[in-house]
């Protein structure tokens, strides 16, 4: 899971998709990262973690990190959620197999930046609920 800051949004959908996950019995390895270092080593912005908790969801002892290339290696898909993040992503790329890894959590629309309003933590929330339950769909 990829945002920018790795803060408000991956988080969130680090903690959804690994509790949707493992309720279906699902062995995923879930992580999250962000393209942007301002806020490499912090836990998740307090609104993201309050949001989670208010849905039963404990993100508190998540550490923000940079994507990393590697990741590609790792992981074998790419969730992010805009197109600003799409692009950095892409632009990260070693091949077509990393490509074809990389998409929108949403599949066409995007999940909006939270950052700088309080009032859309609670609609990302459910956005990224909605979309984790899809994917989990479509690959289990
Ligand atoms: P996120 O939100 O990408 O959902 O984690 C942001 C968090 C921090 C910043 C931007 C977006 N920032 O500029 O510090």
């Amino acid at each position: 899971m990829v945002c920018l800051g790795n803060i408000c949004r991956s988080p969130l959908a680090h903690g959804i998709m690994e509790t949707l996950a493992k309720k279906q019995g699902l062995d995923w390895e879930v992580d999250s990262a962000g393209t942007g270092n301002w806020h490499v080593g912090e836990p998740p912005d307090r609104r993201s973690i309050r949001t989670a908790r208010a849905h039963g969801i404990d993100i508190s002892g998540q550490v923000c990190r940079l994507f990393r290339v590697s990741d590609f290696d790792t992981y074998d898909h790419i969730f992010v959620m805009d197109k600003n993040n799409l692009s950095d992503m892409l632009a990260m790329t070693r091949n077509k197999e990393d490509e074809q890894k990389v998409s929108l959590l949403l599949g066409e629309k995007i999940v909006p930046d939270p950052y700088y309003d309080d009032t859309l933590f609670e609609p990302v929330f459910n956005m990224i609920e909605q979309g984790c339950k899809e994917i989990i769909k479509d690959l289990s």
